[in-house]
């Protein structure tokens, strides 16, 4: 059976197989949730967009105030390690950093000699199956209950799991989250809409993460003349979609059909988003697999 994580893993500085990777019951990432992390994707052992992924992690770190373990060259030695001895193609590199283990239990931050607890590893990257992107998928929209600093992309992600979870036992692929009657992101996507064909796109704002795959959409939308709309969408216009999608590192473009148990336009995915999809590929093909 194919390994989820390949071996070795990266803890602290070594390279080493998973089964001998451990940390403290203290580390706070375990007690508190206290930490940051990252998902890159791979594609033919090229790291995508690496630069823009360590910039959202460093901002991120900023954002909780933990300062980065490692400088831009050495996350980039550890990524490409990790690719290099991992036995995918195409793969997806996972990056973790918490603020360490103290020798006790205290809200506030451990003393300075402590710590951080930096893990990294490779997984194969998890597609779409083909049947399932040419259907698309079913939503659900649930209250954005999560805290006011969700452009950071931190590891305590409780709120977006309960979100996720309501939309499985509703046999449902992803949660919409609406805060103030507009839609932010989705519990682990970002969210566009098209309407009378314009592409709509929620700005970024402290309630949803930056996306690597939101950028590159726009810069597709842009470089192909696709009307474009960055602006906050009403829960109404998201009802009345002629068609929703979600994005994100491994969903990549995927139409959502079903909304709330009725069909967003005709219940197909749509020609705006069939076209992106598309132009996603070619991108990927020409210029994420050959650098
Ligand atoms: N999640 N919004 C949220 C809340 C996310 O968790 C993600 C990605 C995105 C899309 O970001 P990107 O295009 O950079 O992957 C938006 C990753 C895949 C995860 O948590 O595993």
């Amino acid at each position: 059976m194919t390994p989820y994580v390949a071996d070795p893993v990266y803890l602290n500085g070594r390279f080493l197989p998973l089964a001998e990777a451990g940390i403290s019951p203290l580390d706070r990432g375990f007690l508190y949730g206290d930490g940051v992390y990252e998902l890159i994707p791979v594609y033919s052992r090229r790291p995508f967009r690496c630069a823009e992924h360590l910039a959202r992690l460093q901002a991120t770190l900023d954002g909780i105030r933990l300062a980065n373990p490692l400088d831009t060259a050495g996350w980039t030695a550890v990524v490409d390690r990790l690719i290099a001895e991992a036995p995918w193609e195409d793969l997806s590199i996972y990056l973790q950093v918490t603020r360490g283990a103290d020798d006790k239990r205290d809200h506030a931050f451990p003393p300075a000699g402590v710590p951080p607890t930096v893990f990294a590893f490779a997984s194969p990257l998890v597609t779409t199956p083909s049947d399932v992107r040419a259907r698309g998928v079913a939503a659900i929209t649930v209250a954005d209950d999560r805290w006011a600093h969700c452009d950071l992309k931190v590891i305590s992600l409780l709120a977006n799991i309960l979100a996720r979870q309501q939309a499985v036992d509703a046999g449902c692929a992803e949660a919409l989250l609406i805060r103030d009657g507009c839609l932010k992101e989705g519990a682990a996507s970002n969210i566009f809409v098209v309407r009378d064909g314009v592409l709509l796109a929620p700005p970024k704002t402290r309630f949803m993460l930056p996306g690597i795959t939101y950028d590159v959409v726009l810069e597709l939308a842009a470089c192909h003349g696709q009307p474009l709309e960055i602006r906050e969408i009403h829960e109404n216009e998201l009802r009345a979609a002629d068609e929703v999608w979600m994005t994100s590192s491994t969903k990549e473009v995927l139409a959502i059909t079903t909304l709330d148990g009725a069909p967003v336009g005709n219940g197909k995915p749509g020609p705006v988003g069939e076209r992106m999809w598309q132009w996603y590929q070619d991108f990927k093909n020409t210029v994420m697999r050959k650098g």
